[in-house]
């Protein structure tokens, strides 16, 4: 179904379509964790990119990127999701290089992400980008792109996290 994906339209999500999104998190995580999220962060007044991919009247992906505080001008981006019955469409890639753009276009720097780098690292996120960053979550999955060639060169610091992405919950 390779053809469908030219009529996906990608663009910003509307505030009334939150609840419209958490759905696609839910059913593409198989769990209620990221589904939350994003409602979390949008209703505590954050600095967001919150992109949707839409076919027709059906919400088939979104990804949201966040502001962080450590770096400058720096986006974390997740949760990413696209629909279980639309994945390997080629969706999720276009939707994230969308929210790309716009960040770019809005002179955000870098973007973090934590993720598999099989898919993200065609996206031009490189786990030695986010060497320098102290975040829970340090390792080979947590990656990062210069939006601004040379953004985080020579760049080392704390990264800071809204408190709904859980990085100071107490670990099991
Ligand atoms: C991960 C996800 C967002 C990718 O979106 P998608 O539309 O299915 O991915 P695409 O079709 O754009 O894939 C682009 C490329 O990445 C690869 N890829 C996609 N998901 C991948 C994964 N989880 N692991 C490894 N590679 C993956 C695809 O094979 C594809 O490569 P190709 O171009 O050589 O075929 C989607 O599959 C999803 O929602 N998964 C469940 C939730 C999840 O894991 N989210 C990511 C959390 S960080």
């Amino acid at each position: 179904m390779a053809d469908g994906v030219r009529d996906i339209v990608l663009r910003e999500m509307a505030p009334d379509e939150l609840i419209l999104i958490e759905t696609i998190h839910a059913t593409a995580f198989g769990r209620d964790e990221e589904a939350r999220l994003p409602h979390a962060i949008i209703s505590a007044g954050h600095d967001v990119i919150s992109v949707v991919a839409v076919d027709g009247d059906y919400f088939v992906g979104h990804a949201l990127f966040t502001a962080l505080e450590g770096a400058e001008k720096a986006l974390a981006l997740g949760p990413v999701a696209i629909v279980p019955d639309r994945q390997g469409e080629g969706i999720g890639a276009r939707l994230v290089r969308h929210g790309l753009d716009l960040a770019q276009q809005r002179g955000w720097r870098s973007v973090f992400v934590l993720g598999d780098p099989a898919f993200y690292g065609r996206l031009g996120f490189r786990a030695n980008l986010a060497k320098g960053a102290i975040v829970p979550w340090a390792g080979p999955n947590f990656q990062a792109l210069e939006l601004v060639p040379g953004a985080l060169a020579g760049w080392a610091g704390m990264l800071v996290y809204p408190d709904a992405f859980g990085a100071n919950d107490e670990q099991d």
